[in-house]
């Protein structure tokens, strides 16, 4: 079929399914945990802005202050136009952060996990969770080593895929750290006495954990006193900007530099971004009240839906997983919470398994305990409907 017209036909089935659910603009925001959206204020609680500091006015005042410094834009990749010394300091920063000698980062984290593809190499072998991030499934499909997928958090089918392969063949295990949909945490201490035990690496995807667990606030690997081969992360959650990182041993993070086509065939992070990851990171690191904060309000939104008949699976993290099953109840669900004033996530294929679909809530340290009520009231609404009115 011609590209044009499979594009036609696909836009405008989806238009007329969710057309109103996906890609919406909001007008405002006011703190970061409140939207203007079609005209009213709703709670903000889609967002994974944890600490609550994308309003914050130090990293927007660092950030005005970089594009006073240093324009808008680089204009081009590192490797050809030049790193600012701000790229270089929150280098140095989230290397030491991370407990890694070297990190680079990237325009986006979807590109940190894209720089893993030199390191499949023909030959070698690639164990990943099904539930990971797409962006680590990506680069399986840009590299060259085998894939063997492993399900969800289960190390014994890791093990047989482990002793399934060539004892000498190079092994790299890739997992989230906390799950994007699930809100669970990998089992890291297991998972890496298996690694040792086999010549295997393990990579930690820190996306959703860095800023929330560990005794600094550094991620999964920080909570479990573990360093994995190499951590990546986003920059645009716990750090409020937009960005990426990968952190480890400074030969494999130089290597990759010059290998990994993702960064060098891109432009560089923007100037505004660099300077407010680096104001966040300050902040993360000052402030630990805002991970008890946002872990306590997240212990309170699970209760809080428990109690009102959800099911919100195992998270034990700010990733509020509510279970729908069923892509038009959860898409009708969407919308009747967003007119009872709260703003979540409509998790359906291909974010999720057809039959597993997810509203996903998740507040941040900046939110209220009112703003809490309000949400659970929202839900108490739309599920007293739901009851009533069974479709
Ligand atoms: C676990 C995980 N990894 C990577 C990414 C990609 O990060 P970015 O949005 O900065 O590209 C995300 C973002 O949604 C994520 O949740």
């Amino acid at each position: 079929m011609d590209v044009q017209e499979k594009c036609r036909s696909w836009t405008a089935d989806h238009l007329r399914d969710s057309g109103d659910c996906y890609y919406q603009a909001v007008t405002r925001t006011s703190g970061g945990t409140e939207v203007e959206f079609r005209g009213t204020w709703v709670i903000m609680a889609a967002s994974h802005d944890y600490l609550g500091l994308s309003a914050d006015p130090r990293v927007r005042e660092a950030a005005v202050a970089a594009v006073r410094r240093f324009g808008t834009s680089l204009g081009g990749s590192r490797a050809a136009c030049g790193s600012l010394d701000l790229h270089e300091e929150l280098e140095g920063r989230l290397a030491r952060f991370l407990g890694h000698e070297a990190a680079a980062v990237l325009p986006s984290g979807f590109q940190a996990n894209l720089m893993l593809a030199p390191l499949l190499a023909d030959g070698s072998y690639v164990f990943s969770d099904s539930s990971n991030h797409a962006s680590l499934n990506e680069v399986i499909r840009l590299g060259d080593a085998k894939e063997r997928t492993f399900l969800h958090g289960d190390l014994t089918h890791l093990e047989e895929l482990l002793a399934s392969v060539g004892e000498d063949s190079g092994k790299l295990i890739l997992t989230d750290g906390i799950f994007s949909v699930d809100g669970d945490l990998c089992n890291l201490p297991d998972m890496m006495k298996l690694a040792d035990s086999c010549g295997a690496h393990v990579v930690v995807d820190s996306s959703h954990d860095l800023g929330v667990l560990g005794p600094n606030g550094a991620g999964a690997s920080d909570h479990f006193g573990l360093r994995p081969l190499l951590v990546t992360s986003a920059l645009s959650k716990s750090l409020a900007s937009v960005g990426g990182v990968i952190a480890g041993p400074a030969d494999i993070i130089y290597y990759l530099r010059f290998h990994a086509r993702t960064s060098l065939f891109t432009a560089a992070a923007s100037p505004a971004n660099v300077a407010a990851a680096l104001a966040a990171l300050d902040i993360l690191q000052s402030e630990p009240e805002r991970r008890v904060r946002v872990l306590d309000l997240a212990e309170q939104l699970h209760n809080g839906l428990r109690a009102l008949g959800y099911d919100t699976g195992s998270s034990v993290t700010p990733i509020v997983p509510v279970l729908i099953r069923g892509r038009e109840r959860c898409l009708r669900m969407w919308r009747e919470l967003c007119r009872a004033g709260v703003f979540t996530t409509p998790m359906t294929y291909p974010a999720v398994r057809a039959g597993r679909e997810v509203l996903r809530v998740t507040l941040t340290a900046a939110h209220t305990d009112e703003q809490l009520m309000r949400v659970l009231d929202a839900f108490e609404a739309v599920g007293r409907n739901e009851a009533e009115h069974p479709r």
